[in-house]
């Protein structure tokens, strides 16, 4: 039998979400009916998996709504989940006629407004967690701090973080507003942070990472994929009877920084993969053949 998601805090006194985060950047492309969206919903709770991932740019603007639809006709299931958006990109968009530029804007007015506009579409009166999408040139450090207290004092917003940012962005944020979590790409196709001090700064601070695209945005099953890579996975897929899927997220989820990895599937079955990997440890000689494979080169 299937074992529950387990629960991940970010921070230490902080918001605690699913270890596994349904990512629903992509649910516009899904074309699913009402009904459809309800039951992807309802099986992820069902699964544990109680945290959703989205952002006001997501579809063009439309994703919010068309969770928020299954809201409407489901408020109890609110209080069982946690939501999460981010803002600060802005997209020209038939959506959002206003906007004039492809570019970002993390003045008070802007997040204060995104995140009013997220929770009148997700219809909700909260979020658990709002990210500034991506480090903004132009920020304010005082005056993003300065929206996060407003939202945050009016029980708008609960939690606040970033995503994107480097170990330095953070930081220098970090000191005008506490920031949970940073939320950045981490796969096998896509290392960089497992190396550059990003994900021990993390650890140092008892800071947990969200990571998109773990899987490449599918990239890895794909024809980019290293055949070597696919080898060792196939391997591991055999031995502990897990896809290779659930593999990767095993893998992520032994740093010791301890990420909450996002899913990006449609498939509820792929969903299940990733809270079926919560439960597996790969020996640390493992671990490393799947570290030079995905590299191409054993380590120095
Ligand atoms: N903060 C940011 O800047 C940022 C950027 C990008 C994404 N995100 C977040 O991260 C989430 C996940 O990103 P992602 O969608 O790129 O994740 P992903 O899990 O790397 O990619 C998901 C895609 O891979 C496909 N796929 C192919 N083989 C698969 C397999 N064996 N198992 C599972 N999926 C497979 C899926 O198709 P099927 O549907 O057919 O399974 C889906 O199209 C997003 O929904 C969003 O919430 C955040």
């Amino acid at each position: 039998m299937l074992e529950n998601c387990p629960r991940q805090s970010l921070k230490a006194e902080g918001l605690s979400l699913s270890r596994i985060v349904a990512g629903m950047w992509r649910m516009a492309d899904w074309k699913m009916s009402v009904n459809q969206r309800a039951d992807f919903i309802a099986q992820c709770l069902d699964l544990g998996v109680s945290s959703f991932d989205h952002a006001d740019i997501y579809g063009d603007y439309t994703v919010e709504a068309l969770f928020g639809e299954v809201l409407a006709r489901e408020p109890g299931w609110r209080h069982r989940m946690e939501l999460v958006s981010k803002c600060g990109i802005k997209l020209i968009s038939k959506n959002r006629p206003a906007h004039r530029s492809h570019g970002y804007d993390t003045s008070r007015a802007h997040i204060i407004a995104s995140a009013e506009q997220s929770l009148r579409n997700l219809q909700t009166d909260y979020l658990d967690l709002l990210l500034i999408h991506r480090p903004d040139p132009l920020m304010d450090f005082a005056e993003v701090a300065q929206a996060f207290t407003e939202l945050q004092q009016a029980g708008k917003v609960r939690h606040f973080g970033v995503s994107n940012f480097s170990t330095a962005q953070f930081n220098a944020l970090n000191q005008f507003f506490p920031l949970v979590t940073n939320q950045i790409e981490l796969s096998p196709l896509h290392l960089q942070p497992m190396f550059d001090g990003s994900l021990d700064a993390m650890q140092a601070q008892g800071v947990s990472p969200m990571l998109w695209s773990a899987l490449a945005g599918g990239r890895l099953f794909g024809n980019e994929a290293r055949p070597a890579l696919r080898k060792v996975l196939g391997q591991l897929e055999g031995q502990y009877k897990m896809s290779e899927a659930g593999i990767v997220y095993a893998w992520l989820m032994q740093l010791p920084c301890k990420p909450l990895p996002l899913t990006g599937s449609s498939r509820i079955a792929a969903v299940a993969e990733a809270v079926q990997a919560c439960h597996l440890q790969l020996p640390r000689e493992q671990w490393f053949e799947v570290l030079q494979a995905a590299r191409g080169r054993e380590v120095d």
